[in-house]
C-alpha cells in the first residue's frame, strides 16, 4: 500500500516565518507530498488567505461554551482548516492534557470533519526504563479511525538529536500493528527532523512523513525536507 508522504510545519508559539506566503515558498501545497502548516490561532487566517493547507495546533471537544481561551473543533473546521494536532507533548506538559482528553479531542475532530494528527511519544525516563511501547500503546488506545499519528519521542524534540532510523522504524512498525486500519494510516515522525536526518527517516518503510518544528521556522530547511520527501522511493 502506498501512503502519500505528509510533511507538516508546526510553528508552535512563533509567528509564520518571513516569506511563508511567497509564490515559491516550501509551505505551498505540493503535487507529490501533502504539505500542511500549523500556525497559532492568531495567524490562522493569514495562512488560509495565502492558500496554504492549514491546521490548528489544538482544539477543544465541546462545540461552544464557557471555556475562556479555547477554540472548538467545529470552529476550526468552520474557519477552513482540514487538520488539527491532538495531544502534542507541549500541551500534555503545559496544559496537563491526559490520554483521555486527547482521545476525546480526536473523536470530536473526526466528527467535525477534521483529520486529527494524534501525537504520541515517550519521555527519556520512560525509554530508559524500557516502557516506551507500553506508554505509546496507552496513548493510542481507543483512538477513532480516520486519524494520522505522529510519533514524537519527547527526548528528541527541539534539541537537534533525532531518534535513530532503527529506533524510529521499530516504534512506527509497533504503532502500525496497534491500529485497526494500520496499513492505510499515515504515521509521521517528529523530533529534530532536519534536511540532514530527513532522508534516512523518510525512507524507512513505516515512516510516512514528518512533523517538523525547529526546521519549519527556517523556510529553506523546510523546503529542503519537502523536496527530500518528494524524491523518496520506498523499496
Ligand atoms: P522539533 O519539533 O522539530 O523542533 O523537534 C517537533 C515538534 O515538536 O512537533
Amino acid at each position: 500500500m502506498t501512503r502519500k508522504l505528509f510533511i507538516a510545519a508546526n510553528w508552535k508559539m512563533n509567528p509564520p516565518p518571513a516569506g511563508f506566503d511567497d509564490r515559491y515558498s516550501g509551505f505551498r501545497p505540493h503535487a507529490a507530498v501533502d504539505v500542511v502548516v500549523f500556525p497559532t490561532f492568531v495567524d490562522l487566517y493569514a495562512t488560509l488567505e495565502a492558500e496554504l493547507e492549514t491546521g490548528a495546533q489544538c482544539g477543544r471537544p465541546e462545540p461552544i461554551g464557557p471555556h475562556t481561551g479555547d477554540v472548538s473543533m467545529a470552529m476550526i473546521k468552520a474557519a477552513g482548516c482540514s487538520y488539527v494536532l491532538c495531544g502534542h507533548s507541549d500541551r500534555r506538559r503545559d496544559h496537563h492534557e491526559t490520554d483521555e482528553d486527547v482521545r476525546q479531542q480526536a473523536e470530536t475532530a473526526v466528527a467535525a470533519g477534521l483529520q486529527p494528527i494524534v501525537c504520541v511519544g515517550e519521555t527519556a525516563e520512560e525509554r530508559d526504563s524500557g516502557q516506551q511501547q507500553e506508554i505509546v500503546e496507552r496513548q493510542i488506545a481507543g483512538m477513532p479511525s480516520g486519524i494520522i499519528v505522529a510519533y514524537e519521542p519527547v527526548w528528541a524534540i527541539g534539541n537537534g538529536k533525532a531518534a535513530s532510523m532503527d529506533d524510529a522504524q521499530t516504534m512506527h512498525a509497533f504503532i502500525r500493528s496497534l491500529l485497526p486500519e494500520g496499513n492505510s494510516t499515515r504515521i509521521l515522525y517528529g523530533g529534530s527532523m532536519s534536511p540532514a536526518t530527513a532522508e534516512g527517516l523518510l525512507t524507512q518503510p513505516d515512516i510516512d512523513g514528518g512533523l517538523v518544528g525547529t526546521a519549519s521556522l527556517k523556510p529553506d530547511e523546510f523546503k529542503a525536507i519537502v523536496e527530500i520527501a518528494a524524491n523518496v522511493r520506498k523499496s
